[in-house]
């Protein structure tokens, strides 16, 4: 009698303990995104600790064109997102779609020991004039005025970086060559662009549809071998692509930043 009562009350507990972790494993998979389609010069959409920002800053440079950016997918931690754009005239840059990290920003460079990423992309066609890139940016004080820019070029699309000196065929010459840094080989650019100094890290060869890994190192390799002091702080950590002109559909499937 003891023992069947006993059951009965437990029969209760265990399926309203199934019934919570299942309930708690729907919200998961199901985690609200906001599927806005940015349209305008600045819009924004924010999903956990990422932005994503369509970046229309330049669109004047253009002679006509437009740009979209929708977040697609997000987890907790990866994040997915679309850009499509055509623009047309001008030679500047007009746009950097991306998503930004808002977590662990404005820490000085020296007490960053890590920053894991991982990013899936791919482009409807390479006849564009962009860049898929991640872009820092380094200050003398948390949220202060931009000191430094550090870029890391995943793809390079008929495009250069900004650059000190061009050589006879007008494109930029390298300060460093063949620099080895998270499984690949990279060339090191450098010049002003009328407010910071910009580093830019491009692949010697190839284009990188699938990264994972850290890129801390690219700040401790300008920090140990250039003028950047560690006691900078990164002030602004994004990715996502440069675009010049063309038309194009840029998909990215997942994308994650960290800062530790
Ligand atoms: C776009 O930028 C280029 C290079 O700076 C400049 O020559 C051109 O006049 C600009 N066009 C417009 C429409 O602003
Ligand atoms: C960089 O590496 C390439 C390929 O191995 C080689 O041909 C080139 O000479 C290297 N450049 C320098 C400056 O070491």
């Amino acid at each position: 009698m003891f023992f069947f009562s006993f059951l009965l009350l437990l029969i209760p507990l265990v399926s309203s303990t199934s019934r919570h972790s299942m309930h708690r494993m729907r919200k998961v998979h199901t985690r609200a995104v906001d599927t806005t389609l940015l349209t305008g010069q600045w819009d924004s959409v924010h999903a956990g600790q990422y932005s994503l920002f369509n970046d229309l800053w330049d669109e004047k440079n253009a002679t006509w064109g437009s740009q979209e950016s929708q977040i697609t997918s997000f987890d907790g931690s990866n994040i997915g997102w679309t850009t499509t754009y055509t623009w047309t005239g001008g030679s500047q840059v007009k746009t950097f779609a991306n998503v930004q990290l808002n977590n662990g920003i404005n820490q000085q460079l020296s007490a960053i020991s890590s920053m894991p990423t991982n990013w899936q992309w791919t482009q409807s066609t390479n006849e564009v004039v962009a860049d898929v890139a991640y872009d820092l940016f380094t200050s003398g004080s948390p949220g202060g005025s931009n000191v430094n820019e550090i870029m890391v070029w995943l793809a390079s699309i008929n495009s250069g970086p900004i650059s000190a000196e061009y050589n006879a065929e007008g494109q930029a010459v390298p300060i460093v060559t063949n620099i080895s840094l998270e499984g690949y080989t990279w060339d090191l650019y450098s010049g002003f662009n009328g407010v910071n100094q910009v580093y830019s890290f491009l692949l010697t060869s190839g284009v990188i549809n699938s990264f994972s890994g850290d890129i801390y190192p690219f700040l401790s390799y300008l920090i140990d071998n250039k003028d950047i002091s560690s006691t900078q702080y990164l002030t602004c950590a994004q990715g996502g692509t440069e675009v010049i002109s063309g038309t194009a559909q840029f998909t990215t499937s997942s994308y994650s930043l960290a800062v530790n």
